[in-house]
């Protein structure tokens, strides 16, 4: 490990504390570890997507794994899929009688949308007939699954020939004795969801990717490559490419590109250590990784026998540095860096758990705008297309793994697999993206109840040593809830990175007392809001509860063991060993709709910064008016459609990157807000608590340092619903049978003010090329269907998902509701 020899030079042995030698420990292991990537799709064709065809029952009778089986009256799919989202919502399905321990709950009560109200639980199958041109007999095939939710048996021609467990994990299954060269296959996956398996909403089928990889026989090892850049200097970055091939009298030939395609090095060697092979190549004047700079180079590495090519790995990788120190914290490229995160569930809101790339990178450009920079995937593996946008985009990624070990948070949880899988998924999981440069941090678990007890500690070693032996060059964390005991009992301790989830009133004590010497906030917040809901009197609470089962948008509600996200805020501003935050959620999510858990039809989260459409709550302007360095964030709270409450103190919250602003209320002063270090909420937003209700115009002006108006904005209110107003996010999608256009649907009056309140039902018709996919309006006690084409708007809005056909053309969307003005959209998919 040549890290040694640079952090040795840098802090001479006598001079070090307990904490210290921990820390450097620490940094010794992640100095100068830098970039990365994994093989995103290959375009060569020896990788094969099973896409279109599948036949998927969940009424099976006979044996529906056999070549000869009839399912003719199954129902025609193409991947990725999840059966459940098509619902309905209903409470009965996996309504779990339990004490929720986590949240301090001691008594069993029932949960009814828990994990989303969806008809998830039992059986499903799938089947697909292929055949392989690319695949002759002495060739190699191998059958990869990006994740199976659950427990997929997997039978080939109707013998069985694999199963996992996990349906997070990615895993291979290695079919050359079982697929028939030039003849047709039959393949066919028995899934099973158990009930109490997850606390949120963890789809169901095979909602990831499927494909076939054919190899020759001297070809790599699957998920084998491992690309590094152990010394990163202007001039010159070292590119460490370790493979593992099969296959004798082999040689690799590595070319590296830079963004525009232009060979920037290239190398042909072999130093060969049994079946690993390894090479540096020096690229000159390197583009650093970093989330502003999201510069990606490509690395075509060749396997050769006999001078005749045999397999190629296309890999993209950045080449960037993280170091972990004691009291400065995380940096990258020399920078200190604050992550600036939000934990993400897996599922995409109206299309549940199957995986889209249009959607996620929806999401990272809504997060992108938020100054997010980095992305926590609670709390497991994520998708490859994940990883890859967050690459391509610019974020920091922390990749976690399990929710549970060996003691179990839920009857039929990981922990029935941990035993004989968590080895295997973690070397999954770690091989398969290990090179992807937004890596920079790998979770094992999220506060699991075996923080408790020694052997808790074992499993905390054993899980992170699997995470050094496979990928040395990153840190390891937990999420953290019991945070005093992991204190007393050095579970903390043995962690790389000590993730502390909520409990800000202990982060001062931690610091002091684990010896890494900075903690991370790995989940922080779990603030509660409806988007565009309001309630009164404007008051902290916790545990807050409506009639009509909403959380109010003032940000002022949290859960028993959470808090709003200013308390967050001072500590990531004031403490340099705070190494930042990842707030739960960036987006609502299926299922888990505390604090309503008890509450039908309540049937996703509140913890969203956005919801589940993915419009942004209030609070979205709050992070972003500290997050969003570069632009300029004004934002006034609540909408002013008040009727009936004249007179009636309603609060104006404004959220502004500005120090101090002035409200006018139909021209006259409110005063002038100033932020201060009196209490949390003072320091970061501008408050008016006493602003008397008359309808018309709500305006602030922001004063920039100098007490110049800087910024002004205002909101009216509204008059009835008059007409529909559409806006695509994109208005050109791709021709590609999976691209998306998200249009967002609100009403405006007669003259052209939007109307926060509306709930009207509309209809939408998509004509042409492209197809009406699906609808949500973020209301998170709606049990209508989104793949309908009829919603109520919830808070005057909803957002409408049309999806490309392979067929290139015009595409039209055609919103209609009783008693308004219809709009249409025009929108283009070209390939
Ligand atoms: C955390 C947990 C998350 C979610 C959150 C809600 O304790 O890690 O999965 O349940 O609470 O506040």
């Amino acid at each position: 490990m040549h890290f040694y020899a640079v952090a040795f030079k840098k802090y001479p042995m006598r001079k070090f504390s307990l904490k210290t030698l921990c820390a450097l420990l620490l940094s010794i292991i992640f100095l100068g570890c830098s970039a990365t990537k994994t093989a995103t799709k290959s375009t060569d064709g020896k990788v094969v997507y099973l896409k279109d065809n599948w036949k998927f029952s969940r009424k099976v009778t006979g044996d529906a794994f056999t070549t000869n089986y009839n399912d003719a009256g199954w129902q025609t799919i193409s991947i990725p899929h999840d059966w459940s989202i098509y619902g309905p919502f209903d409470k009965k399905w996996d309504m779990q009688k339990v004490a929720i321990v986590q949240n301090g709950e001691t008594e069993a009560s029932e949960k009814t949308g828990r994990t989303g109200a969806l008809p998830h639980i039992g059986t499903g199958w799938y089947r697909n007939t292929f055949t392989l041109p690319q695949f002759k007999n002495g060739k190699r095939a191998l059958l990869v699954f990006e994740g199976a939710m659950s427990e997929p048996q997997v039978y080939l021609n109707g013998k069985k020939v694999g199963e996992w467990g996990y349906g997070y994990s990615y895993f291979y299954i290695d079919i050359t004795n079982d697929i028939i060269a030039g003849k047709e296959n039959t393949l066919a996956v028995k899934l099973t969801n158990k009930e109490y398996s997850s606390r949120w909403y963890p789809g169901a089928g095979l909602y990831r990717n499927v494909s076939i990889v054919v190899k020759e026989p001297e070809s790599f090892e699957q998920w084998g490559t491992f690309i590094t850049t152990p010394v990163i200097t202007p001039n010159a970055a070292t590119v460490n490419i370790k493979a593992k091939a099969t296959g004798s009298n082999i040689y690799l030939v590595t070319t590296i590109k830079d963004a525009k395609g232009k060979v920037v090095a290239a190398t042909t060697n072999k130093t060969v250590s049994g079946n690993q092979y390894e090479q540096d190549i020096t690229v000159a004047k390197p583009n650093l990784w970093s989330p502003e700079t999201p510069y990606l180079y490509t690395a075509t590495t060749q396997l050769f026998t006999g001078g005749v090519l045999k397999d190629e790995e296309i890999i993209k990788f950045g080449i960037r540095e993280i170091k972990y120190e004691a009291n400065k914290g995380f940096s990258l490229n020399g920078k200190i860096t604050k992550f600036k995160g939000v934990c993400l569930h897996h599922d995409l809101g109206p299309l549940g758990a199957a995986v889209n790339k249009a959607a996620m990178r929806r999401q990272l450009t809504i997060l992108k705008d938020m100054g997010c920079n980095a992305i926590r995937s609670s709390h497991n593996m994520p998708s490859f297309e994940q990883l890859e946008l967050a690459d391509e985009m610019g974020f920091l990624f922390l990749a976690e793994s399990f929710d549970e070990w060996v003691k179990p948070k839920v009857e039929n949880g990981y922990h029935r697999f941990f035993n004989e899988y968590a080895e295997k998924d973690l070397v999954n999981l770690i091989r398969a993206t290990r090179n992807h440069p937004s890596i920079v941090m790998w979770s094992s678990g999220n506060e699991v109840p075996d923080q408790y007890g020694a052997e808790g500690i074992e499993r905390a070693k054993f899980l992170q040593d699997i995470f050094h032996r496979e990928d040395p060059t990153r840190p390891v964390t937990v999420g953290m809830d019991q945070v005093k005991q992991t204190m007393q009992s050095g579970f903390g301790a043995v962690l790389d990175i000590p993730g502390l989830n909520y409990r800000v009133h202990l982060y001062e004590e931690a610091y002091k007392s684990f010896p890494q010497g900075f903690i991370l906030g790995s989940e922080t917040a779990s603030t509660v809001s409806s988007r565009g809901i309001y309630k009164f009197p404007v008051v902290q609470a916790k545990e807050k509860q409506y009639h009509d089962l909403q959380c109010s948008s003032y940000d002022l509600e949290a859960c028993s063991w959470s808090n709003v996200p200013d308390e967050d805020f001072v500590l990531q501003d004031d403490k340099p060993w705070v190494i930042g935050e990842f707030v739960w959620t960036g987006f609502d999510y299926l299922g888990e709709p505390t604090p309503y858990d008890e509450k039908w039809p309540s049937r996703s989260s509140y913890f969203g910064i956005s919801d589940l459409a993915g419009l942004p709550k209030d609070r979205f302007y709050l992070y972003r008016s500290r997050w969003n360095k570069d632009a300029e964030t004004l934002h006034i709270l609540p909408h002013w459609n008040w009727e009936g409450r004249e007179g009636q103190t309603t609060p104006v919250f404004v959220y502004t990157n500005y120090d101090s602003a002035e409200l006018f209320v139909n021209g006259k002063s409110m005063g002038i807000r100033r932020k201060s270090n009196a209490t949390p909420q003072n320091r970061y937003r501008l408050m008016w608590m006493d602003v008397k209700y008359e309808p018309g115009t709500l305006k602030v002006i922001a004063f920039d340092k100098d007490g110049k108006i800087a910024a002004e904005d205002e909101i009216h209110t509204a008059g009835t619903p008059f007409k529909i107003v559409a806006e695509a996010d994109r208005n050109t999608i791709s021709a590609d049978g999976e691209d998306i256009a998200f249009v967002t649907i609100s009403v405006v009056d007669k003259n052209g003010v939007p109307c926060p309140t509306a709930t009207n039902q509309l209809k939408f018709n998509v004509t042409g090329n492209g197809t009406y996919r699906a609808a949500c309006n973020g209301d998170a006690t709606s049990v209508e269907m989104f793949h309908e084409p009829t919603m109520k708007l919830f808070s005057g809005k909803l957002v409408v998902l049309v999806k490309a056909t392979n067929n290139p053309g015009k595409i039209e969307l055609e919103i209609t509701g009783d008693g308004l003005e219809a709009a249409k959209i025009n929108l283009k998919s070209i390939q």
